[in-house]
């Protein structure tokens, strides 16, 4: 039987950077907190990003396959904290926040960040309550130099 204190526990101590996921759906734009998110290949270059179903930016990239993962620097836990919000409670996340639009994707960017990358979805796996999307780096770039936001830095939990 599943020990749910151990399993709890170990998968907590899985190490995650923290990102802010730009997504478009036509005219429409979203981003989101994200930290389950990591490299799945050198050649092509491929990354995956695990998203919730119920959230208003899983719709959104299922429709347009696309999105931009802005690199939050340390010190930047008021930006993943507001970010983590979903839309459809507090209206537009991206209003008093410079950003730009992807060349590749079109997806937002943050100007304030460590750099990004964007991403064309080639995959996905539909179990449980993230999808597993399986994406191309199409695009990236870099801003300035710094260290990353850590998820275990911020005291927060998102995982067990
Ligand atoms: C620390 C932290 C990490 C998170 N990591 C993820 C993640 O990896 N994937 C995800 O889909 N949601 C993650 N979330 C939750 C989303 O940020 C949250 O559901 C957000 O409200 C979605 O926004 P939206 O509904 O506007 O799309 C995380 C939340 C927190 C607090």
């Amino acid at each position: 039987m599943l020990d749910e204190n151990a399993k709890k526990t170990m998968l907590r101590k899985i190490p995650h950077g923290l990102y802010v996921c730009g997504v478009k759906d036509g005219e429409e734009m979203n981003g989101f907190t994200a930290s389950w998110v990591m490299q799945a290949s050198f050649e092509p270059p491929l990354i995956i990003n695990c998203v919730r179903q119920d959230s208003g930016s899983h719709a959104m990239i299922q429709n347009s396959g696309v999105f931009a993962l802005s690199f939050l620097e340390s010190g930047q836990k008021e930006v993943a904290a507001k970010f983590f919000k979903p839309q459809r409670r507090v209206g537009n996340k991206l209003a008093d926040i410079d950003f730009t639009l992807g060349a590749e994707t079109g997806c937002p960017i943050l100007t304030d960040c460590l750099g990004y990358v964007e991403c064309n979805v080639v995959g996905s796996v539909q179990q449980g309550d993230h999808t597993v999307f399986v994406a191309q780096v199409i695009g990236a770039g870099i801003h300035r130099e710094g260290e990353p936001l850590t998820l275990e830095s911020t005291g927060w939990q998102y995982g067990g």
